[in-house]
């Protein structure tokens, strides 16, 4: 039997694609299956956890005793996991959100005649960033005295790690689940992969191995430098 590592803890984890409608038949989006996040919501749950998932579309069912907050855009999953993050102990931002929706989205479908063929775009939220500036590292300096602490994800096609410590950083985070995306390694909707857990304290490789193992990994590991606060720089 697994160690109750979570025991008492409150949990917050987005999972999956966000979708930024053009008109009621189109949309934006991205191949995330959503498979890491509900691993990670099935673990933290074992873990002894009382878990809430924020989950954009997937084709995945809850797991067992996993609270559920199911949104569909970048904006309805940045006011949902906003307004969960306060008193939770630990905010871990898995889902693929989409960095840009349409400018206008149409309530009635347009006719293709009269589709523009540029598209006009408007940045999303980074949601991370905003809870980084809240409660980070990178918050006034310290970490806010009982914010959560903050997990994020980082899928790199190049300079994986690198890249990844500079995006920790950047977003105020305290750790990044960093891995590696196009070509044969590929994460979006695979069965397992590889991943380096990047925090202020070092860079540990994991895997290759199944998403229900890396998130018992990555459990472990957030768990254990939450629990030491010294580390998070
Ligand atoms: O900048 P990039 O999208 O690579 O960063 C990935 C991390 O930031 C993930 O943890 C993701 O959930 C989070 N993110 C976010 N809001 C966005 C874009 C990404 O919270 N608009």
């Amino acid at each position: 039997v697994a160690p109750q590592i979570l025991a008492g803890k409150s949990v917050v984890i987005s999972a999956g694609p966000t979708r930024e409608y053009i008109d009621p038949a189109r949309f934006i989006s991205n191949p995330s299956s959503g498979r890491m996040g509900y691993a990670l919501a099935r673990a933290a749950w074992v873990a002894g956890a009382k878990v809430t998932l924020v989950s954009g579309p997937t084709a995945l069912s809850v797991p067992p005793g996993v609270r559920a907050v199911q949104v569909t855009s970048a904006l309805q999953m940045h006011q949902a996991v906003l307004a969960e993050a306060p008193g939770a102990d630990f905010v871990c931002m898995c889902a693929a959100v989409a960095d840009i929706r349409p400018a206008e989205a149409s309530a009635q479908k347009r006719a293709k005649s009269s589709l523009n063929l540029t598209l006009e775009l408007a940045q999303n939220p980074d949601i991370l960033a905003e809870l980084g500036g809240l409660y980070g590292a990178l918050a006034k300096g310290s970490q806010e005295p009982g914010g959560p602490f903050l997990i994020g994800f980082a899928a790199e096609s190049h300079d994986v790690v690198e890249r990844a410590t500079a995006k920790r950083l950047r977003k105020g985070a305290h750790m990044i689940v960093a891995n590696q995306i196009g070509g044969a390694a590929s994460a979006f909707g695979a069965e397992s992969s590889k991943v380096t857990i990047i925090s202020a304290e070092d860079a540990l490789d994991v895997g290759p191995a199944t998403k229900e193992e890396l998130a018992v990994d990555i459990w472990r590991v957030a768990a254990n430098l939450a629990g030491a606060p010294s580390k998070l720089a």
